[in-house]
């Protein structure tokens, strides 16, 4: 059976209603973010997601916000639900029983408007770790086959799994005190490529530093909030150690 549309038939196959109270801030217009109540219906199977769907929809078409897979890929829809670092689509708002559900932009980040934040910052930081294959002594365009094994593609698959929903970023106490911190999935990107046994860099230059590891005091809020389950926490701690011993064993690499 498809999902009714029209908001009459929305609001019939509900049997009740769930308050969103939702963040509006113009920069620039507003003098401060103020919380907007929205009434809208509690469908069984809606995420956070839907309902502010629902509000840009069938309320207030000026509600801003992003999203696109609606299916945990994009990583675009992280929100602050209810105080705390969430993917919107995943999010069921029958978790919150009446409600009220809070809904605000990631911690840290700049808003540039109610609910969606500037990632430049972590995009810049993002490409300083190289997050590509780092190939040394080759001819482009490469037409060799570089097999892996299982085994190693284990060693880095889990930090692949990162869809750069900066939930981490918005958890984490380190880079919301210090926006210099280079941040959990910048790093856990950067482990991503190290520990690929196609790669040939160390990115030893970028993590070495008080900015990056070793800016980390392991809180691990980032591990915590992460809906892939990268543990970036981890992929630190790691690389804290391979520092280490580079700096004992300079010929060490990884
Ligand atoms: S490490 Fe996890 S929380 Fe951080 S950006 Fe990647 S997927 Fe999101
Ligand atoms: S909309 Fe793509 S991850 Fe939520």
């Amino acid at each position: 059976m498809s999902a009714p549309e029209t908001k009459e038939a929305i609001e019939r196959a509900a049997s009740t209603t769930i308050r969103l109270e939702v963040a509006r801030y113009r920069p620039g217009e507003d003098d401060a973010p103020a919380f907007q109540p929205y009434d809208v219906p509690l469908m069984a199977d809606w995420a956070v997601l839907d309902g502010l769907n629902y509000v840009k929809d069938h309320l207030d078409g000026s509600l801003t916000y992003r999203w696109s897979c609606r299916m945990g890929v994009c990583g675009s829809c992280g929100m602050n639900v209810n105080g705390e670092p969430r993917l919107t689509c995943g999010t069921f708002l029958s978790e919150f029983g009446g409600g009220p559900v809070r809904i605000e932009p990631l911690k840290g980040f700049p808003v540039i408007k109610d609910l969606v934040v500037d990632i430049d910052d972590f995009l810049a930081k993002l490409s300083s770790v190289r997050p590509w294959l780092v190939r040394e002594g080759e001819e482009l365009p490469l037409s060799t086959e570089y097999a892996q094994t299982p085994a190693q593609l284990e060693a880095y698959k889990q930090y692949s799994m990162c869809i750069n929903c900066l939930l981490c970023y918005s958890a984490c106490p380190v880079y919301v005190l210090d926006p210099d911190f280079l941040g959990p999935a910048a790093i856990a990107l950067a482990q991503r490529y190290n520990l690929d046994s196609r790669d040939m860099d160390d990115r030893f230059d970028v993590l070495n530093q008080d900015e990056a590891v070793w800016g980390c005091t392991f809180v691990g809020e980032c591990t915590k909030v992460c809906p892939k389950h990268v543990d970036p926490a981890e992929a630190i701690q790691r690389y804290k150690l391979t520092a280490a011993m580079r700096s004992v064993l300079p010929w060490s690499r990884r």
